[in-house]
Order: structure tokens, then sequence, then C-alpha cells
């Protein structure tokens, strides 16, 4: 086989923005070994709308991590929109990370310090962005999850709702194609936590691609799709609910 071969994804169909194989990752923990993800295979389409849903333990950020290129693998291979990650340089990796993948994590992960416009707009500090085009398209985003007229306060001057909103213009910034979520209303109640989940559902309709990790059956039934993990392996993958029983949605 030439090289070109092995590395293309055996029979990748069109539109498979996120290609799993047999991925392993094991934690050396002095002299014992997590075995996290045992052996997980995943195909996600371009604007499909996945839940990973399992217990406390069962493997899901060690997987969010892993798609969302923050940590590499024992074992198995990943292709990003058609790139096998393992194969980027720092460089490449860092470019197709930041075009492809918005993240946003439970504990919102923004700077206590900085206002919301400035957190909204750091991803473009990094990248070199020119000052008034990073800050007219942190207020864009911002406006997009209704939160304008709250730029100028900082993270303890919001409610949780707000942060996280602020957390999602942020991973908004560079118009990533995918949207990657971990327990995003792990730390909300469950009205403010639907108001966030309407966001994702909206950002599913203009196109992106969103992977949501879960504990709770509520918010997965958002989701289109739901793959339960548990110690590591996928248990199931299936239409969510919503899809099974349209009149819910
Ligand atoms: N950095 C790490 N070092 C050692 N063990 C870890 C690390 N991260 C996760 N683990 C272990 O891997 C397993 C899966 O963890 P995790 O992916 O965080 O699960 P979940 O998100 O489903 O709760 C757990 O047993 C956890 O303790
Ligand atoms: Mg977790």
């Amino acid at each position: 086989m030439s090289e070109e071969e092995v590395n293309r994804p055996p029979g990748i169909p069109q539109g498979d923005v996120i290609v799993v194989e047999d991925l392993w990752k094991t934690y050396e923990m002095g002299s014992e070994k997590v075995h996290a993800l045992q052996g997980v295979s995943l195909r996600i389409r371009h604007n499909e709308y996945v839940a990973i849903m399992g217990p406390s333990g069962s493997g899901k950020s060690t997987l969010m991590n892993l798609i969302g290129c923050l940590d590499s693998p024992t074992e198995g291979r990943y292709w990003l929109s058609g790139h096998l990650v393992s194969e980027l340089n720092d460089d490449e990796l860092a470019r197709i990370r930041n075009k492809e993948i918005g993240f946003v994590f439970q504990t919102f992960n923004l700077l206590a310090r900085a206002t919301a416009l400035h957190n909204v707009e750091l991803p473009l500090i990094y990248n070199g962005t020119p000052a008034d085009e990073r800050i007219e398209r942190a207020r864009q985003a911002l406006r997009d999850v209704n939160l304008e007229e709250r730029m100028n306060h900082k993270p303890n001057e919001l409610s949780g709702g707000q942060r996280q909103r602020v957390a999602i213009a942020r991973a908004l910034i560079n118009r990533p194609s995918i949207i990657l979520a971990d327990e995003p209303t792990g730390n909300l109640d469950s009205k403010t936590g639907d108001e966030i989940m309407a966001l994702f559902d909206a950002l599913q309709q203009k196109g992106n691609t969103i992977v949501l990790v879960t504990h709770e059956p509520d918010i997965a039934e958002y989701a289109h799709r739901v793959v339960h993990i548990r110690d590591g392996k996928i248990f199931s993958d299936e239409p969510s609910s919503r899809i099974r029983h349209p009149e819910k949605a």
C-alpha cells in the first residue's frame, strides 16, 4: 500500500468530519494503569448533533479531549476533517484545530479579570487579528448569544448562564465548524441549561456539527444521536428519542 492509502481512513464516506478508529487511552498512575478508552470507533458526519452519555469515569471527557486534539491517544487513529491527526506537526495541528473546533467546558474556563468582550476576543489575539477587527467580531459573537449589553462585565458580574454564553461566543469566534461541549449545562439550573441548549440547537441549524457530553438524559434529548459509553467502550449508538418520536421535538 502507498503511504497515502495507509493514511486514508478505510472507506471514508464523504462528509465524515470526525473519524475515530480503535482509540485507546491509558493513563499511568504510578504503577497502576487506567484504561480510560478501550477501543472506541466512531464516525460523525458534518452537521450531525451527537450526545455522548455515560456514567462518571466512563471516559467521556477523555474521548472529547482526544476529539478536540487537547490530548493524544495511546493507540488508534483519528481523522479530523480528513487529516490524520497523528501525522500533523504542531503548527498544522494548531491551525486545523483553531479553524475546525470550538470547545465549551462545564466550568466555562473564562479569565476572571477580563471582561466578556476581552474573553471572547482572546483567541483572535493569539492568531494576530488586528484590534479593530477583533473587537468588531467579538461584539458580533456576543450579539449572537444575546449578551452584547453585558460585554463590559467580568465573569463574577455575570450569572452562570451568562458566563456560559460568553464561553460559547469565545468558542465561536474563529467560526469553527465543530462545537465540542463537555457537560456545558453541568453547573447550570435546568431552565438556564435549556436556554444554553437552545443556542446549540440554533448552531446546528446554521450548519455546525455538535458533539455534546452529558450525563443528563434531558439534555441528551436535544441531540439527534446518542452514543452511550461505559468503561471506555461504546455500548450503544442510536437516534435520540427526539428523532424516533418527532412529536416530542
Ligand atoms: N489525567 C488523568 N490521569 C489519570 N487518570 C485519568 C486522567 N483523566 C481521567 N482519568 C481516569 O480515566 C477514567 C475516565 O475519566 P474521564 O474521561 O474523565 O471520565 P468521564 O468524563 O466520563 O467522567 C477515570 O477512571 C478517570 O479517573
Ligand atoms: Mg467528564
